[in-house]
């Protein structure tokens, strides 16, 4: 079976069949940001390698599930664990589960990731909801909507302008301040990773005006907003990526998950009793 549609189905059929609660809203939690899982009263938690046509998760991190039930009154759809490019897997592959929260119902999509932070003023564990992105892979044709267009999915060529609902972001901007959580708004950029970025590419970087740069999430958002779902996206700065920086590394990533945890549940969950 070749067709993206049927495909899309066959996959929701087979989570429908560990429950029938339809999720309002999609999250995907990064890396080191699973831990809002463990909150949810859980329907049905199912492997990823027991829906068809899923890919498999391959990063430390990403435990590979989708748990789905009822988080702060909300009917939610969680991905604990995505897919990335750097993995091997195509975009339309790495995206596709997002299809399948979409025909599962979910009209909201909440996409969080760890990002290097390109601001010298800004902190390890500082949260950023993404005001806009720049697809660096996009650019030179790796993008997630390359091929045939399936009209029941949605537009050829959809427009982007929005694809960060401002009403969310006011939303998000409100609950943080009165938590006493610092937000900031910015431009997110995704390369394809790997690697971390050289000091030059930071620099360049830099001079583009963007403030966080990761490896995932602007594909996910292309094919949410294709599908027509409202998005909010979030970043865990998880590394200050200025060009004098010390080296990356995936640890310091992982690590500074774990230390937002509280304050990044907190957030979340009063997000979606607002939402809800
Ligand atoms: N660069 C790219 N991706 C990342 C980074 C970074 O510094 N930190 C977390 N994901």
């Amino acid at each position: 079976m070749t067709d993206l549609y049927d495909r899309i189905n066959v996959a929701a059929a087979a989570v429908r069949q560990h429950t029938d609660l339809k999720p309002d809203v999609a999250l995907i939690l990064g890396s080191g940001l699973g831990a809002l899982a463990d909150d949810i009263a859980a329907a049905a938690t199912v492997a990823y390698a027991d829906i068809p046509h899923f890919p498999r998760s391959t990063v430390e991190g990403h435990r590979g599930e989708l748990v789905i039930g009822n988080l702060s009154g909300c009917n939610v759809a969680v991905m604990r664990g995505r897919f990335h490019y750097y993995e091997g897997y195509e975009l339309d592959q790495t995206t596709f589960p997002v299809r399948v929260l979409r025909e599962l119902g979910a009209h909201t999509l909440i996409v969080t990731n760890a990002a290097g932070g390109l601001r010298a003023d800004w902190q390890v564990g500082d949260l950023m909801r993404i005001a806009d992105h720049i697809n660096f892979p996009g650019m030179t044709g790796q993008h997630p909507l390359r091929g045939p267009n399936d009209p029941r999915l949605g537009l050829r060529f959809p427009a982007l302008t929005d694809a960060y609902d401002a009403g969310l972001g006011r939303l998000l901007h409100s609950l943080a301040t009165a938590e006493g959580i610092t937000l900031h708004d910015g431009v997110y950029a995704m390369l394809t990773g790997p690697s971390f970025e050289t000091p030059a590419e930071l620099r360049l970087l830099q001079l583009l005006g963007i403030d966080a740069v990761g490896m995932s999430t602007v594909p996910e958002v292309i094919v949410a907003r294709h599908g027509g779902m409202r998005v909010l996206g979030i970043s865990m700065i998880s590394n200050i990526a200025t060009p004098d920086a010390p080296p990356a590394n995936h640890e310091e990533v992982l690590a500074a998950g774990e230390a937002v945890k509280p304050k990044f549940t907190a957030l979340l969950k009063r997000l979606l009793a607002e939402l809800c």
